[in-house]
């Protein structure tokens, strides 16, 4: 369970922020209380498939409340947070917003933006239904806050098979070492590029995922503990192996988000792609069915996981609303709608598994029997103000090249922003 130190500022601000939306009462108040707002950063491809499967559920569970969408496009959420805190700072905040469970949320508690729903989440079954790993994470002072939709797994390499055989490569790499060895190959091949990546966050994640191989998966979530030194030596060896794949990678990547890194990998441009199996909706949306996929080489059973939940906001407009889309959220049946299309598995344990992928089957039971890793890219590791320093400090690196500056900024990062979580 995760503690805060600023809880009793938090209750007061929720508070105040109650008092002032009930007395805060616009011409449109009527029109409002009808619609739902529900801010996502899921504009496009497999990702709006998802959303829009969830939406069909709420229109035929929540009669009387439409959806609106508050969308700001833009992988992992990279601008969409952006515009959620100016808007929650103005007091203008949408119903609900989508958010990564675990440390992610702790600032939107702490300043009192969003709602208590530890009432809701045991009317709605979900203490028993979710796995109690899980439930431990989304819990803060004994209060719950988000409902989850789905566990993604952010730990998989995607290929291009075609590239990779024509190079002569045909088993995945089981080491950082074979990696490095069939990047190599796939150069001397001719494929200049042969790991397809995007901006800061996309190569946070391929600087976790080695970590994880050079630190293994409790050292690994030390670092987000304080147990783990960001200045051992250790995690010095890990970011010069970090350096090496990254020489492989395409020069534009700081200008990619994923899904045009993706299309790298489509277009034969590259072998590899490291993403999370978000990335399966994606290549079904574009049609391409020429890959296979991997866990990053060296992680073993480790299972990176983040689970995209929704909140209520404490000066929604709407909150009947807002809990009707919640509980939609919750319900097994809108978990299968929403997952199938997806590519995530639902964070209930007793949701159907109608159209799920073999992929999803394989993952599901991943989740059951490995080693739960989490994410500081995707939220389940770190706050936000610690993710944002991390991916300034990659896209940094990505320039400089300089691994004594990376490992000094990512020790100073957990420096400032470590606190019990
Ligand atoms: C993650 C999110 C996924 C997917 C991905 C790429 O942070 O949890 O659902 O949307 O970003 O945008």
């Amino acid at each position: 369970m995760r503690s805060t130190r600023r809880a009793l500022t938090a209750v007061v601000s929720a508070a105040a922020l109650l008092v002032a939306s009930a007395c805060g009462s616009g011409d449109d108040d009527e029109t409002r209380a009808t619609k739902v707002e529900v801010f996502t950063w899921w504009a496009e491809g497999g990702e709006k498939a998802g959303l829009d499967a969830l939406v069909g559920r709420f229109t035929t569970s929540c009669a009387g409340q439409t959806f609106e969408s508050g969308v700001v496009p833009g992988g992992a959420g990279i601008n969409a947070k952006q515009v959620l805190n100016a808007r929650l700072q103005q007091s203008d905040p949408p119903d609900t917003f989508q958010v990564h469970a675990g440390a992610e949320l702790l600032d939107h508690i702490d300043a009192g933006q969003v709602a208590d729903l530890t009432a809701d989440f045991a009317s709605w079954g979900l203490r028993e239904a979710l796995p109690d790993g899980l439930v431990d994470g989304l819990t803060v002072n004994g209060k719950i806050y988000s409902v989850p939709a789905g566990v993604h797994r952010a730990n998989v390499v995607w290929t291009n098979d075609q590239v990779l055989s024509d190079a002569g490569i045909l088993q995945p790499p089981k080491s950082l070492t074979e990696l490095v060895g069939n990047l190599e190959k796939l150069r001397a091949a001719g494929v200049e590029s042969p790991l397809a990546l995007g901006r800061d966050w996309t190569q946070l994640m391929l600087l976790e995922a080695v970590l994880i191989s050079d630190l293994g998966p409790q050292r690994f979530t030390g670092l987000f503990t304080g147990a783990t030194g960001w200045d051992s030596r250790a995690v010095g060896k890990a970011i010069e192996h970090y350096a090496t794949i990254l020489k492989y990678s395409n020069k534009d990547r700081d200008s990619l988000d994923w899904p045009q890194a993706q299309r790298l990998l489509i277009d034969g441009k590259a072998g590899y792609q490291l993403m999370g199996d978000w990335a399966a909706a994606e290549l079904e949306a574009d049609s391409f069915t020429g890959y296979e996929t991997f866990v990053f080489p060296g992680n073993g059973t480790a299972f990176q996981w983040l689970a995209d939940s929704f909140t209520l906001t404490t000066g929604a407009a709407n909150p009947d609303g807002a809990r009707c889309w919640l509980r939609t959220v919750a319900s097994p049946e809108g978990q299968q709608a929403f997952n199938a299309r997806k590519g995530s598995i639902p964070a209930r344990t007793d949701a159907p598994t109608t159209g799920f992928t073999d992929y999803q089957i394989d993952a599901a039971a991943d989740w059951r029997s490995g080693t739960p890793v989490p994410s500081c890219a995707h939220g389940s590791a770190c706050s936000q103000p610690w993710q944002n320093a991390a991916n300034a400090a990659l896209g940094a690196f990505s320039t400089s090249g300089q691994t004594r500056v990376l490992q000094s900024a990512l020790a100073a990062a957990a420096k400032q922003f470590l606190r019990q979580q």
